[in-house]
This record gives C-alpha cells, structure tokens and sequence, in this order.
C-alpha cells in the first residue's frame, strides 16, 4: 500500500494516463475471460454436485447420519429438554437412572407452559385386578396424570393399546417385603417418572388400592396441600424405636426415628432428595434388616431429617388394621357397600394445610379382585367416577 502511494506520489501524471489507458481496455479485454471463468464455475459446480452424491463424501454423510440417528429424531430446540421419554423401557442400570433422575433446573420459573401431573406409581407382584376401576377413574383426565407400572421381572403385561396402563411397565426387578430390594423398586418407579418434567407429585400404590374419590377431587387435594403425605410417626415402642440401631448416629440420631406406612405421596422436591440419596441409604441397608421393616422406616426417617417441615406425617392411603395380626384386612365382594365407604371417607380428622378437615383418606386398600365387580357398580353414586 504505502509503495503504491509512493509510486502514485513521484508521478502523477504518469500513473493517471496509465489508468486512463487501462479503463478504457480493460471491459473488452476482460469479458471474454470473465465468460470464461463463468462457465468454469458453474461446470465445476456440477462437477463437485455429482461426486458429492455419488461417491466418496455421500458415504461420510451416510455413516455420520446414522451413527448419530436417535439425536436427528429427537424434536430441536427446548422440546428435548421438556417432552416425557417416548419409552419406558430403557437399558439404564439403576446406578445410571438415579443418577439421571437426580438432574434439578436450578431456575425455578418454567419457561413454558407446565400442567402440573401426578404420577401414579403402581408397586405390584404382576397382574392389575382392578384396573377397569383405574381405567374409569382416569377417564377424560388425560394430560394431568401419568402412570408408572413395576411388577415382577418375570411378568408380561397384556395391556390393550386403548389401555391407561399400556406400555406404562418401567424395568423392574425382584423386591421382597421389608428388605432394601422393596425401597430399591420405589426410588427406581419415583426415579422413572422424575424423568417427566411435568410429574409434580408422586403416589406409591399397589394392585389391591383403589381411589375412593373421583380424579378432580384428588388432584386438587394433593396439588393444593402444602405438606406431602408420608406416613411419619415416633412409636416408643418395640415396633418402633426398638428397631433403631446405635451404629446409625451420627448420622440417624434416635429422637430422628421415624415409623410410617409404605403407600406414600411426596412431591418433586422429596422425590429428588429419596433418589438422590446415598448418605442414609448405606445405614439402612446395613443396620435396618428384619425384624426392622427398612420400607417402614427409611423414606420417614430420612425425610424427617431432610425435609421434616414439608411433611404432613400421616398417609392418605386408608388401610383396616383392626383384625390384628401381621397383615392388614382385605376385602371381597361382599364388603363393598355404601356404608363400608362412608366408613373410609368420613368418620376421621386429620389436618390439611393447618386446618381440621374430615377428608383424611384418597386411597384404600386391600382390596380382593372379587371386590371389582361391585366396586364398578358402586362407583358412580359413591365414589363420584
Ligand atoms: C437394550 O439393549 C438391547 C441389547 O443390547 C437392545 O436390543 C434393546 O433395543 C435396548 N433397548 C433400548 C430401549 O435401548
Ligand atoms: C411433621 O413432623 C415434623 C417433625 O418430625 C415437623 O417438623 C412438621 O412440622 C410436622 N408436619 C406437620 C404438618 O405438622
Ligand atoms: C381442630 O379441632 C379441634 C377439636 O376437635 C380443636 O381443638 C383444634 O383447635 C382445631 N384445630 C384447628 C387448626 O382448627
């Protein structure tokens, strides 16, 4: 640049009669070869199309594709963050899906429009009894509620694809009664449903539960309480502080020990903290073996510690333990009468959200498959669905 300016500066006249000279030359002289190139270009372009689809780089493209093709089918944009797994059945170990499960936005507004659902957790042996019961009392509330199925590994669900519970079963393995392998299939059913951003609460159920209020009822009921109804109790008995073991302090102190029902409903927040746990998991597996119940004690003691302020200390699963013995009372057929469920409904107190209110019971149980038949029937007129 600076020679240039130079050059231009020792002779002026020189430098503009060039220029002058060159203007006038140079479109009759260029435009042949401006053509030219032209031409060059556009063969050259056609060309390279060719070969890029029919050799070498269409088997790069081809090979990138399809190692890549589960992130091509998944939706752009913020959709891939939001949208439930199309699938329930994953290859996750346990390890991998708590872990996975355990992922929080730390913002705490949606930017987008959340409808809050509760996920309904089935804890089950196999097969769902009363399902036509939960098919009716799910019916037209589609977008408020999602369904978790874990059963024995060994059984195959046959569920129509018009089914609420069809293709709702998550991998599941053997869980045997007051062992760590029953608390290992709840955090593993509140692990798979934390992976829908829009399960909000989390109910556990079993196969012999049923809901003894219409959908609305109990939606509302649970999203509007301020509390999540887990089952916590301090019993100074044998059943209770006498299955606390000294090895678990620091960490579980015995003014910490806490008894509850197994049916639980915990809402995001404790959903995370149970699957996220791996402080009181090891003391429970370790020191609370039969005759301690570890599903009677872990989730209650642990969120009593954790959470206790969140936490409404009673069940909302009614359950009959009058008849004494190790298990509660089951009912048939003959049980199921308008009377029997103003029994369960009302004739209780308990607190909702600092207030005394009669409506303490959303769930019962146990109930035979012989109950299903007049179940049905009775649904309608007493149970509002
Ligand atoms: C899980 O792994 C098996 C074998 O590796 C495979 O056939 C199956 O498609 C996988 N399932 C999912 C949901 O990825
Ligand atoms: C439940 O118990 C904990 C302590 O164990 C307490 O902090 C909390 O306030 C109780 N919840 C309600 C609703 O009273
Ligand atoms: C609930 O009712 C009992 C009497 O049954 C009363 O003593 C108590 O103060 C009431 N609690 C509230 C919060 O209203």
């Amino acid at each position: 640049m600076q020679s240039r300016v130079v050059a231009v500066e020792e002779g002026k006249e020189n430098a503009v009669s060039i220029r002058t000279n060159q203007t006038k030359a140079l479109p009759q002289r260029l435009l042949p070869l401006l053509v030219l190139f032209l031409a060059l270009c556009v063969v050259f372009t056609v060309i390279s199309m060719y070969t890029i689809r029919h050799f070498g780089v269409q088997n790069l493209v081809t090979s990138v594709s399809s190692s890549l093709q589960p992130c091509f089918e998944e939706p752009g944009g913020l959709e891939k963050y939001i949208k439930p797994p199309s699938n329930l059945m994953h290859n996750m170990t346990d390890e991998q899906l708590l872990w996975r499960a355990s992922f929080v936005p730390r913002i705490k507004n949606y930017p987008f429009q959340r409808v809050p659902k509760i996920a309904f957790m089935f804890l089950t042996k196999g097969p769902l009894p009363l399902a036509p019961l939960w098919e009716r009392f799910f019916k037209g509330h589609e977008g408020r509620y999602s369904i978790y199925v874990h059963s024995l590994p060994s059984f195959e669900a046959k569920f129509p694809s018009s089914s609420v519970f069809h293709n709702r079963q998550i991998p599941s393995q053997i869980s045997e009664w007051g062992r760590m392998s029953m608390c290992d299939a709840e955090r593993r059913l509140l692990a798979n449903a934390l992976l829908d951003m829009s399960n909000e609460r989390f109910v556990l159920l079993s196969e012999s539960c049923i809901p003894v209020y219409s959908f609305s009822v109990i939606y509302n009921y649970i999203r509007r309480s301020k509390y999540s109804f887990m089952g916590a109790f301090d019993d100074p008995g044998p059943f209770g502080r006498g299955r606390y073991d000294e090895h678990m302090s620091p960490d579980v102190k015995i003014t910490d020990w806490r008894k509850g029902s197994q049916w639980f409903e915990v809402n995001r927040r404790l959903a995370i903290s149970i699957v996220e746990d791996t402080k009181f998991y090891p003391k429970f597996e370790q020191y609370c073996r039969p005759a301690c119940y570890v599903d009677e004690h872990y989730f209650p003691t642990m969120l009593t510690i954790e959470a206790g302020n969140m936490l409404a200390n009673r069940s909302i699963t009614w359950v009959d333990w009058s008849r004494g013995g190790a298990h509660p009372a089951t009912f048939g057929g003959s049980d199921i009468t308008e009377n029997f469920f103003n029994r369960v409904r009302e004739g209780h107190r308990c607190l909702y959200n600092n207030r005394n209110s009669s409506v303490c019971f959303l769930f019962a149980r146990k109930f035979s498959p012989s109950a299903l038949e007049p179940l049905l029937h009775i649904a309608p007129k007493v149970l509002g669905f």
